[in-house]
């Protein structure tokens, strides 16, 4: 397999890969390597490969000319691949995939990064090897090359396995060699016992916890079944403690301005139901407070009496932890009425976001959970057929709709609060 760099440090390369399994791979021409200096593809005396940015603002941006004419230079050049915090997470599932063509061509960026138009031009697709930043591609390109190359017949020796390891399914067992105990640490019985299916057992056993406690989202769904009770229980735990972040965020069911059927603006009535259920998800995802805005004072008076019913009456001695449900919920005559209680809570403004089955959305949950972890956010559900313009006027926010599988998409209010504050106080 071939490995182009299309980089200005072609020097990086020269001993990165001289020891090691890769190096005696380089050796038997089972892989190699081609560092072009984009230099070389510069027309002008000074070979210049950067400039300023159109637009202004710090930091060069390396010109798309060179890296073109270099990348079409390549009489072998495979898949295309621009190194760019801006691509699709590198994961061992793109390793695997690349593994199968007889080329990679590797563009690295500097500075600010490459001129947008290479992304067109020259490259097949973005890889960002994680969130973080590096100074160049050559990084990101040489942990791939690695990856890569490993996976090609004939690079491991025999005795190195790629089917045990971690993501493959779980993350792998740990491992234990000589001395059987060091500085007051011994291995596993299991491990100097000898019995090869006892062995077997452990690890994948020791494979699932580690699963469990450091990669849950890794989980092999096929392994848990294998797991035996104790490890069963263990990972229900592990899951269960695995809960939400808590966000500075409150709800607020807008009744009012709110537009019917036909377009036109209205109130529309309380229910008990959604009461009782937005508080109950409220209190669950620890939102700040649940509104309820509507300014008829006798729609108000029927939310007043409910939960005045489960905070002091007798609901209240029946069912207590309705009543901690209901602690937080607040009737107001008004959204601005709302706003102004948010923002004494908080001690600053809350940013507004507006949630809706119908527009498109300018935020996802997950992000809008990351704004909450700093910055309080109060949400708007609507009622009706869809808030009036001027709510979404105030909005900074629309949220992403909870989409479903086909076209139906008609949840009840009460259900897109409790899957909305779900997918935001996960954390992410
Ligand atoms: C300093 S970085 C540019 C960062 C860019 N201004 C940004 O904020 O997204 C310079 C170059 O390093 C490479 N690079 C940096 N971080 C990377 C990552 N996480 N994955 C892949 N390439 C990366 C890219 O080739 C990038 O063009």
């Amino acid at each position: 397999m071939i490995f182009n760099v299309c980089t200005i440090f072609p020097g990086i390369f020269k001993h990165l890969f001289s020891k090691g399994v890769l190096s005696k791979a380089l050796e038997k021409g089972v892989i190699s390597l081609n560092p072009v200096d984009l230099r070389e593809f510069c027309e002008d005396k000074h070979e210049k490969t950067d400039d300023y940015q159109y637009g202004g603002g710090v930091g060069l941006v390396m010109k798309p000319e060179p890296i073109h004419r270099c990348v079409s230079s390549l009489a072998e050049r495979g898949r295309v691949i621009l190194l760019d915090p801006v691509g699709e997470r590198f994961t061992q599932r793109a390793a695997e995939r690349l593994s199968g063509y007889p080329a990679l061509t590797f563009i690295c960026g500097r500075y600010e990064g490459v001129d947008e138009r290479v992304r067109e031009l020259a490259a097949d697709e973005a890889i960002s090897v994680g969130d973080f930043i590096l100074t160049g591609g050559e990084f990101a390109a040489a942990m791939i090359i690695d990856a890569v190359a490993r996976l090609l017949p004939g690079v491991l020796g025999d005795s190195e396995s790629l089917s045990e390891e971690s993501f493959c399914g779980g993350l792998e067992y740990p491992h234990y060699t000589r001395p059987s105990e060091y500085m007051g640490l011994g291995v596993p019985e299991v491990l100097l016992g000898g019995n090869a299916a006892e062995i077997a057992r452990w690890r994948e056993n020791e494979s699932l916890k580690r699963t469990a406690a450091y990669r849950a989202d890794l989980f092999p769904a096929e392994l848990v079944k294998k797991a035996d009770e104790n490890l069963k229980s263990a990972l229900y735990n592990a899951t269960r403690a695995a809960k939400g972040r808590k966000l500075k965020v409150a709800l607020a069911l807008m009744h009012y301005p709110m537009r019917d059927k036909q377009g036109d603006t209205v109130c529309s009535s309380i229910t008990n139901m959604d009461l009782h259920d937005i508080s109950r998800t409220a209190a669950t995802f620890g939102a700040e407070r649940f509104f309820v805005v509507t300014p008829i004072a006798s729609q108000a008076a029927i939310a007043e009496r409910v939960v005045s019913h489960w905070l002091k009456g007798w609901g209240s001695t029946y069912n207590s932890n309705r009543s901690e449900a209901f602690a937080k919920t607040e009737i107001c005559a008004s959204l601005g009425e709302a706003i102004a209680c948010a923002e004494e809570i908080w001690g600053e403004k809350p940013f507004i976001a507006a949630t809706s089955a119908k527009e498109t959305g300018n935020i996802s949950c997950r992000v809008l959970g990351n704004l909450a972890e700093k910055k309080p956010v109060l949400l708007l559900f609507g009622t009706g057929w869809g808030f009036h313009p001027s709510v979404l006027e105030l909005a900074d926010f629309i949220l992403e709709p909870i989409c479903g599988v086909g076209d139906f998409n008609h949840l009840s209010v009460r259900s897109a609060a409790a899957l909305i504050l779900e997918r935001m106080t996960r954390a992410g």
